[in-house]
């Protein structure tokens, strides 16, 4: 549909070809047309995701795993029913010793939640509570923002750089009084790009002596090394950094609700007045969680299967004349050709269910990773109307 084509949105993606040339150009303009500060970043929308369901053959619209949970972590889950009649404490109690002899802390440096979402809301809560400002990039996570915003906070934000990175120099000099916490996703949502540990280490390292740094790392199972990108090393080191994590992505648990927060003893009492104690999860999700843990086979063969959805993906973006930032995560995103509301209605009309957004001028597509059979007909539908 050539006719549909932004023509200068066309030259400009056109000329964004291959790794680290390919978005030059793209945050200068977005630093001139920064709207306001206090503008909330967009939610995705629920009910309509919920209402387009039953038309989606491929679910590829929240950045799940469609391999999970493994077989054991199916075990585990189904061998904890019959104490369900309990309260789950120990079963919490003993994923939390495992979380903790896995990331090299002690006990009472993690905080578990019901999906991680519930400690970004924690942390939304706590770090509003005397109003404050979240400072973040944008595009980025719009979770824990839209919370704080919704209980009085401002949200700052700084444009990524022109990789897609946090830009971090920018940021540390929007550090002020004013700033509640300091918010990281890295890999970063919704571009799939990452912001280089150790310059944010050093970020880090200078900026958490004076506020706490909220770092996001739901995607890092899908980083090569993902322990040497990870930032809990700071939290061994009794910095003010608050680490998330998550079950829903390599584990395939998204439906189970697992998540957990690492942080320095007194921050995690602190944010477990806003999450009940860190209770909120089931007997059976805290046992399917302690399985999935242990076993490394299965989420190795998640990040692989990732990986060749990806490079397929990859390669139809190519065919059709389509660049992309090259993705860290378990999704992807692509700079649109057309509207970006009429390209996804067309996807689904075709059974595909996937998101798009407008930033720095432009509409994107992000696309989920499905399993084979679903990048299929993704490509398929995508043949037809890029
Ligand atoms: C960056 C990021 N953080 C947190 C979450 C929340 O995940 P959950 O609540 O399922 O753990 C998501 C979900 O997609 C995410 O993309």
């Amino acid at each position: 549909m050539a006719t549909e084509m932004n023509r200068r949105n066309w030259i400009r993606s056109s000329a964004l070809i291959t790794a680290g040339l390919y978005m030059a150009g793209l945050p200068q303009l977005a630093k001139a047309t920064a709207p306001s500060r206090l503008l909330m970043p967009p939610r995705a929308d629920m009910h309509k995701i919920l209402a387009d369901l039953p038309r989606m053959q491929a679910r590829l619209t929240s950045n799940e795993n469609p391999f999970g949970p493994s077989d054991k972590a199916k075990k585990a889950l189904v061998g904890a029913v019959d104490e369900s009649c309990r309260y789950p404490r120990e079963r919490i109690m003993a994923l939390r010793a495992a979380i903790a002899k896995e990331e090299g802390v002690s006990e009472e440096n993690v905080l578990l939640g019901a999906g991680s979402s519930d400690l970004l809301l924690a942390s939304a809560l706590r770090y509003s509570a005397n109003g404050g400002t979240i400072l973040s990039a944008d595009p980025t996570y719009a979770s824990l923002i839209r919370s704080a915003m919704e209980v009085g906070a401002k949200w700052e934000k700084v444009p990524l750089t022109k990789d897609f990175a946090h830009d971090l120099t920018a940021m540390e000099k929007k550090v002020n009084d004013e700033i509640s916490l300091v918010y990281v996703v890295n890999p970063n949502n919704p571009t799939g790009t990452i912001t280089p540990a150790d310059k944010l280490r050093a970020f880090c390292e200078a900026v958490a002596k004076r506020k706490p740094i909220f770092i996001d790392e739901a995607y890092i199972d899908y980083m090569e090394n993902p322990k040497s990108q990870s930032m809990v090393d700071l939290v061994r080191k009794g910095q003010n950094v608050i680490i998330a994590r998550t079950f829903s992505k390599v584990h395939g648990f998204a439906g189970l609700r697992v998540g957990y927060a690492i942080a320095q003893p007194e921050v995690i009492k602190e944010l477990s007045k806003y999450t009940n104690g860190g209770f909120n999860l089931s007997a059976t999700s805290a046992s399917a969680a302690l399985a999935s843990l242990q076993d490394k086979e299965f989420t190795k063969y998640c990040v692989q299967k990732n990986k060749e959805a990806k490079d397929f993906t990859y390669s139809v973006l190519k065919k059709e004349g389509y660049t992309y930032l090259p993705s860290h995560t378990n999704f992807i995103m692509f700079p649109l050709k057309m509207d970006g509301k009429k390209f996804t209605e067309e996807m689904l009309k075709r059974g595909v269910g996937l998101r798009s957004w407008e930033f720095y001028d432009q509409q994107w597509c992000r696309v989920s990773m499905g399993t084979m059979e679903d990048m299929k007909l993704f490509a398929d539908a995508f043949k037809q109307i890029s």
